[in-house]
């Protein structure tokens, strides 16, 4: 059935402008030709259409609610939309408040077809703050408390029933920069977290490897890619860099290992920002690595 392509240009949930740039980004690294190359149809859907980002400062603990909860609502059944048809729907960003919105819809088709979900987050942060913890108010540092069931009803209640999620679905990937309340609360909630400290220390195989196991035949792996994961060095064009995350190789390996599965269902690429990126370079990496979770590899495999 094929690849859906749903652009999501907003950055109403982030700290700096820009990414609403991210899925225009995107195309011109060639998205849609480099998943084509696999022989799989690929429907893009365009741009959904949003507020504007109104630039204002926090209310309650919060920036731009109203705004977040607009382009979630509208990104959620347009992911929904396409999970039903049988497809898998790629999430072009936008920033990281939108996984609200797809992994909603992820969980609820999951939910409906009777289906496990593992979420595999891919980020340098753990995106666990609320409204009491938060020290910016920005959102995108917070849609993984808000798909837990921790955040303002308009938001938790996206995907039909709260939680959207449980703790025990989640797996976090590379994660090197928590605040210090949320720390506590990833903590609290028993979230399985796979540390930079983690990697350097066992490797990216290990880590996958764990990160990984237990995925039943029909399990649907969703793979949110905030694309800070990676090491500034190697990707400069995103608002929130934390230096020390995963080498070009560690990515490669990290997708590989995911494509490996044959479960990978949806994808969110977010975070994403051209205003701050060099000749395109962290668009065209993320394409490169894209290529590597569905499924390119350098020699045919055995076993
Ligand atoms: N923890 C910080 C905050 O809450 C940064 C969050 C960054 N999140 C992201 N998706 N880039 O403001
Ligand atoms: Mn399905
Ligand atoms: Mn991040
Ligand atoms: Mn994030």
């Amino acid at each position: 059935q094929g690849v859906s392509l749903i652009g999501a240009p907003t950055d109403v949930g982030a700290s700096c402008i820009g990414a609403r740039m991210g899925p225009s980004a995107l195309r011109v690294a060639g998205l849609a030709q480099a998943i084509a190359r696999f022989g799989l149809p690929v429907h893009d859907l365009g741009d959904l259409h949003g507020p504007d980002n109104p630039a204002q400062p926090a209310i309650d603990g919060h920036r731009h609610l109203a705004e977040v909860a607009r382009w979630n609502a509208m990104l959620h059944e347009a992911t929904l939309g396409e999970l039903r048809r049988g497809r898998l729907p790629i999430v072009l960003g936008g920033d990281h408040c939108l996984a609200m919105g797809s992994v909603s819809a992820v969980a609820r088709h999951c939910r409906e077809q009777g289906k496990p979900l593992r979420v595999l987050w891919l980020d340098a942060h753990a995106d666990f703050n609320t409204a009491a913890l938060t020290p910016s108010g920005n959102l995108h540092g917070m849609p993984m408390a808000c798909l837990c069931g921790h955040g303002p009803e308009v938001l938790t209640q996206l995907g039909g029933q709260v939680p959207a999620l449980h703790p025990g679905q989640i797996r976090q990937i590379g994660i090197r920069s928590v605040d210090e309340g949320e720390k506590r609360f990833v903590h609290t909630l028993g979230i399985e977290v796979y540390d930079m400290r983690f990697i350097d220390e066992m490797g990216m195989r290990h880590t996958m490897q764990q990160a990984l196991e237990g995925l039943g035949a029909d399990t649907h792996l969703h793979v949110s890619l905030d694309v800070d994961f990676l090491d500034p060095d190697i990707a400069p064009g995103v608002g929130t860099t934390v230096r020390g995350g995963p080498n070009y190789r560690e990515a490669q390996l990290c997708m590989e290992m995911i494509a490996d599965t044959g479960r990978l269902g949806s994808l969110d690429v977010v975070e994403l920002n051209p205003a701050l990126d060099v000749r395109n370079q962290t668009a065209e990496l993320a394409v490169d690595l894209i290529e590597s979770l569905f499924g390119k590899s350098t020699l045919m495999r055995r076993g």
